[in-house]
């Protein structure tokens, strides 16, 4: 019997130290991801990476490639991610198209799983739904919103 618990304590001790080998392998592999993630032009902001792909195109054609590469079109909820996703937008000088609409109810804006919007970083004067066709947002490069068509084209932007 106490031959069996100090075996059964030695077990456990390898166990352990296999279980921190295994850790530090990922937390290596992990580490080595975020650099990934950030090059060249991604940002990690928490838990979350906005990244694009350079590719171009309306609301609809952006926001089913971020879906199919496991992401989403970018929603900035809070200023700190408003402002990595300002920093995409400078670096290629193109405005991007947010996972934000207002397309179920004029002027109540949500993101893409319905529910409404806790963030916003309205230009002054937006959102204006103007000619009564903007049910989409971009952001411009000083990383202010406004509404605009869902049919122009903008830079894709997805969040992991
Ligand atoms: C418009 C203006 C306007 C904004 C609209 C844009 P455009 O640009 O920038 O301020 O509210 O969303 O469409 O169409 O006159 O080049
Ligand atoms: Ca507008």
């Amino acid at each position: 019997k106490g031959d069996s618990g100090l075996s059964e304590v030695n077990l456990m001790k390898k166990q352990v130290s296999d279980l921190e080998g295994q850790l530090r392998a990922l937390q290596a592999s992990f580490s080595k991801y975020q650099k990934v993630a950030a090059f060249p032009g991604g940002r990690i902001v928490g838990n979350k990476v906005f990244v694009t792909s350079g590719y171009e195109g309306t609301f609809d054609d952006l926001k089913q490639k971020c879906l199919q590469a496991g992401g989403q079109l970018a929603a900035p909820k809070n200023a700190a991610e408003n402002t990595a996703v300002q920093q995409i937008v400078v670096q290629h000088n193109k405005s991007v198209f947010l996972g934000v609409t207002d397309i179920q109810t004029e002027g109540k804006f949500r993101y893409l799983n319905g529910d409404a919007i806790v963030y916003s970083n309205w230009l002054q004067g937006e959102p204006n739904n103007e000619k009564g066709r903007e049910n989409c947002v971009e952001v411009y490069v000083n990383g202010k919103w406004n509404d605009r068509a869902c049919g122009e084209k903008r830079l894709i932007l997805c969040e992991f």
